[in-house]
């Protein structure tokens, strides 16, 4: 039997998120989140010319996504989520590593996100790529209030 560490890393792209690819993101993000975006939600992310919307995609299929606004100078991460039987192999931090490379320049005040403090999975991929926590927004998520965690990763750390 072949040893699993000398096995190949696991094949995946990204791309830009098309409409075609609604159904695939609805998919994942049903079963990622208690309280789920709407298709139309994603829809408008995908019209929005002040967002980048990115899919990771492995064996002919959408694996995982990432949704970025740009709000004034800076670039705020929405929603990134992996169909559950990809993860914890290196998608989420693919797509954000990508977005940082996209972006590049135009980060004046750097990267910021919301998390959920319930979350460690979330918040660790989110340090081990530079970002740090920077406050608390009290009773932010609508369906239990729970707070959320302020991440912010300067732009010169890219
Ligand atoms: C959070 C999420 C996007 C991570 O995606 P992923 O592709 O599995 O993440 P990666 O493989 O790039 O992981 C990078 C690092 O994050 C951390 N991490 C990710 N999943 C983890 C887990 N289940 N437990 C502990 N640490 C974890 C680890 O530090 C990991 O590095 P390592 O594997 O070298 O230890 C994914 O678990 C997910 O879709 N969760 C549901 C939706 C969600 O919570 N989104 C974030 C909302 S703020």
């Amino acid at each position: 039997m072949s040893d699993p560490a000398s096995l190949p890393p696991p094949e995946f792209e990204i791309a830009p998120l098309e409409f075609e690819h609604l159904d695939q993101i609805e998919s994942i993000e049903r079963r990622s989140y208690p309280l789920p975006w709407s298709r139309t939600m994603f829809a408008g992310e995908l019209v929005k010319s002040s967002s980048i919307s990115l899919g990771a995609f492995g064996q002919g299929r959408l694996i995982g996504y990432l949704i970025v606004s740009r709000y004034v100078d800076a670039w705020h991460v929405m929603n990134v989520a992996v169909d559950s039987a990809w993860r914890r192999q290196g998608v989420a931090t693919q797509l954000l590593e990508e977005l940082f490379v996209r972006t590049e320049g135009t980060a004046e005040r750097g990267y910021t996100l919301e998390v959920r403090p319930s979350n460690p999975s979330a918040i660790s991929l989110y340090e081990k790529l530079g970002f740090r926590a920077r406050g608390v927004r009290r009773g932010y998520y609508l369906d239990d209030h729970e707070d959320a965690l302020i991440m912010w990763k300067d732009a010169d750390e890219v």
